[in-house]
C-alpha cells in the first residue's frame, strides 16, 4: 500500500511538472567584473519542477545559514561578500551601491560618477535590497574580495528599524548556474 501510494505520487508530480510553467527565476546579484563588484540581473539555469503543490527551483547546495540582526541607520562602507551565499531579508532595508564610490570625495554617496583616472570601471548602480516582493527580499552576493580588488560594494542599513536577514552559503563558494540577464537589480 505505502510503495502504491509513491508511486501514485511521483506519476502525478510528473504530469504536474510536465504542465507546469517553466518561468525562469530571476535574481539580483553582487558579482565582480574586471576587479570592480557590480549589480546583475541573473537568470537562474535551474529548471522548476513541480511536487509538494509547489513550483520547485533548485538553488544550490547551501551550508550553514545564519539569522543577522543589523542596528538601525548603520553604514558599514565598503564591503564584500564574506562567502557566495543567498540572502534573504526579513526586515529593514539594505542600500547596496556597486562598485563602492571613490573615497576621495567629501562624502562618499555624493560621490557616484566614475572615477576620470579609470575608463574601464562599471557603471554605479544601486539596489534597495527590503522585504515585500520576490525581486526586493532576495540577493545573491558574489562578489568575493578576491575578485573585486579594485572596489567592493557600499553597503548602508538606513531604516529605521533593525534590518534582518538570513545568509545562506553556498557549498564551496560555488554560485548557481546562471546566465546574466543584465546589468542592475532584476527589474
Ligand atoms: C525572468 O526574466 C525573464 C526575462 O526578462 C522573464 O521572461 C521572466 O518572466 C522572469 N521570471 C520571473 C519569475 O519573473
Ligand atoms: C550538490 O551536491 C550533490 C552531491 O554531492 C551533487 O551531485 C550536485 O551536483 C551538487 N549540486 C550543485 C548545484 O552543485
Amino acid at each position: 500500500m505505502k510503495l502504491h501510494c509513491v508511486v501514485v505520487t511521483l506519476a502525478m508530480s510528473h504530469v504536474a511538472a510536465a504542465e507546469s510553467t517553466t518561468v525562469p527565476l530571476n535574481i539580483t546579484a553582487l558579482s565582480s567584473r574586471a576587479g570592480y563588484s557590480v549589480i546583475e540581473c541573473w537568470q537562474l539555469s535551474s529548471v522548476p519542477a513541480a511536487y509538494m503543490a509547489a513550483v520547485n527551483y533548485a538553488v544550490g547546495n547551501t551550508t550553514v545559514a545564519t539569522w543577522s540582526r543589523i542596528e538601525p541607520r548603520t553604514t558599514v562602507g565598503e564591503a564584500w561578500a564574506p562567502h557566495i551565499q543567498l540572502s534573504v531579508v526579513l526586515n529593514g532595508l539594505i542600500r547596496i551601491t556597486a562598485p563602492a564610490p571613490v573615497a576621495d570625495g567629501p562624502d562618499a554617496s555624493m560621490c557616484l560618477q566614475d572615477h576620470p583616472g579609470r575608463k574601464e570601471r562599471p557603471d554605479t548602480r544601486v539596489f534597495y535590497a527590503m522585504p515585500g516582493t520576490l525581486r526586493s527580499s532576495v540577493l545573491i552576493a558574489a562578489d568575493l574580495k578576491s575578485a573585486s580588488t579594485l572596489a567592493g560594494h557600499f553597503t548602508e542599513f538606513p531604516s529605521d528599524e533593525p534590518t534582518v536577514l538570513i545568509q545562506i552559503p553556498f557549498v564551496d563558494d560555488k554560485a548557481p548556474a546562471q546566465t546574466v540577464l543584465h546589468e542592475g537589480p532584476c527589474l
